[in-house]
């Protein structure tokens, strides 16, 4: 994505509005108290899904969203406030674990996500790195068998999808050359915060790509599609830890140039719409759309393995024996 792409995208797309209908159907988005996660929450209430999980890290900020959706949609009782933190393993495992008496699961958006500017260790990692990637794949090795088992089942297509942005574009991730990536990204000294996000970004879209891949040559039944969707520049709250100088610059261009959590939210519908043509893609303007130079290099395919190699070392100390679920 070049400039004058990236201003095309803002300006002149215009996003379709979902119009597909989730009956029946039982979806987890995370982070859907505010932004783009609320929007999309709201767009699957609107269009008839049956059970809409907010995953949340405040219940009372998830009560009021359940509320505010209740009340636009005139559908009550259908959005339900579970808590998640994903700064927490242990919270990803209860949330995952209650999520195991589902009667189906048909979609999981992985949505939640943060931008910080100082360093401090969630876990085992950095808290971007830890919320923007490795919990969010911890979450979706854990939701998997309750999706393949409600592919199985009702012999159909379920989706597994996240958030991702286009600023994996804006990094030339100087951590990549490092024997141990994710041990690297944990270290305080070392730790450029600037441009940690777009790096969160990048890690999270190569361990997706990576787990697209597994799941495609697994021989576990069930139909499951894996994508990640870059929303595009979105008027939300992300940037809330940024300095009041950097919001005094970026107010003016953010009205100018920025879609609304709603239509930043199509391209969430999008993706959970699945369809094989998105198994493994990176979806941009509700299409199948180019990765940067360097994820697609033989460079960027090496590093997407190794980040996966130290990836599953981490998620076998969380939960033993959790890569069997692919
Ligand atoms: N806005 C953009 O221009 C843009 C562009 C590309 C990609 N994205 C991505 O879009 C996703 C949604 O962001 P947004 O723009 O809608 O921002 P947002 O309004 O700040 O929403 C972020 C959501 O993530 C939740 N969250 C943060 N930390 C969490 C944690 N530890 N556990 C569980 N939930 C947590 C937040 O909960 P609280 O309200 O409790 O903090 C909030 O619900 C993110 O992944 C972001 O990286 C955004």
């Amino acid at each position: 994505m070049n400039i004058s792409s990236f201003f095309h995208s803002q300006l002149c797309v215009k996003l379709p509005v979902p119009t597909k209908r989730f009956s029946g159907q039982t979806i987890i988005v995370t982070g859907a108290n505010v932004g783009l996660g609320l929007e999309a929450a709201r767009h699957f209430v609107r269009l008839d899904a049956s059970k809409v999980i907010l995953a949340v890290r405040s219940t009372l900020k998830g009560e009021a969203a359940a509320k505010s959706i209740a009340e636009s949609t005139g559908r009550a009782g259908v959005a339900e406030v579970w808590q998640l933190d994903l700064t927490s393993y242990a919270s990803v495992q209860a949330f995952a674990n209650r999520a195991s008496s589902l009667d189906r699961l048909d979609i999981v958006v992985n949505n939640a996500g943060i931008v910080v500017y100082n360093f401090e260790l969630a876990e085992d990692n950095e808290s971007t790195i830890t919320v923007n990637a490795v919990s969010q794949i911890l979450l979706s090795l854990l939701l998997l068998p309750k999706l393949r088992e409600t592919s199985v089942r009702l012999k159909k297509e379920t989706v597994l999808t996240f958030t991702g942005s286009f600023v994996h574009f804006m990094t030339d991730f100087p951590e990549r050359k490092s024997e141990n990536i994710l041990k690297e990204l944990a270290i305080r000294d070392k730790a450029q915060m600037k441009t940690r996000y777009y790096v969160s970004k990048l890690v999270q879209l190569l361990m997706v790509l990576e787990l697209a891949n597994l799941v495609s040559n697994s021989s576990k039944p069930g139909d499951v599609t894996v994508s990640i969707v870059n929303p595009g520049f979105v008027d939300t709250k992300v940037m809330r830890n940024a300095s009041a100088t950097f919001h005094f610059f970026f107010r003016p261009y953010r009205s100018l140039v920025a879609r609304s959590a709603e239509e930043g939210a199509r391209t969430l519908l999008h993706a959970a719409a699945g369809g094989k043509e998105t198994h493994g893609q990176y979806l941009s303007d509700c299409k199948v759309a180019i990765t940067s130079e360097f994820v697609r290099s033989n460079e960027g395919h090496e590093v997407q393995k190794q980040l996966w190699r130290e990836l599953s070392g981490t998620l076998e100390n969380i939960t033993p024996g959790i890569l069997k679920n692919i």
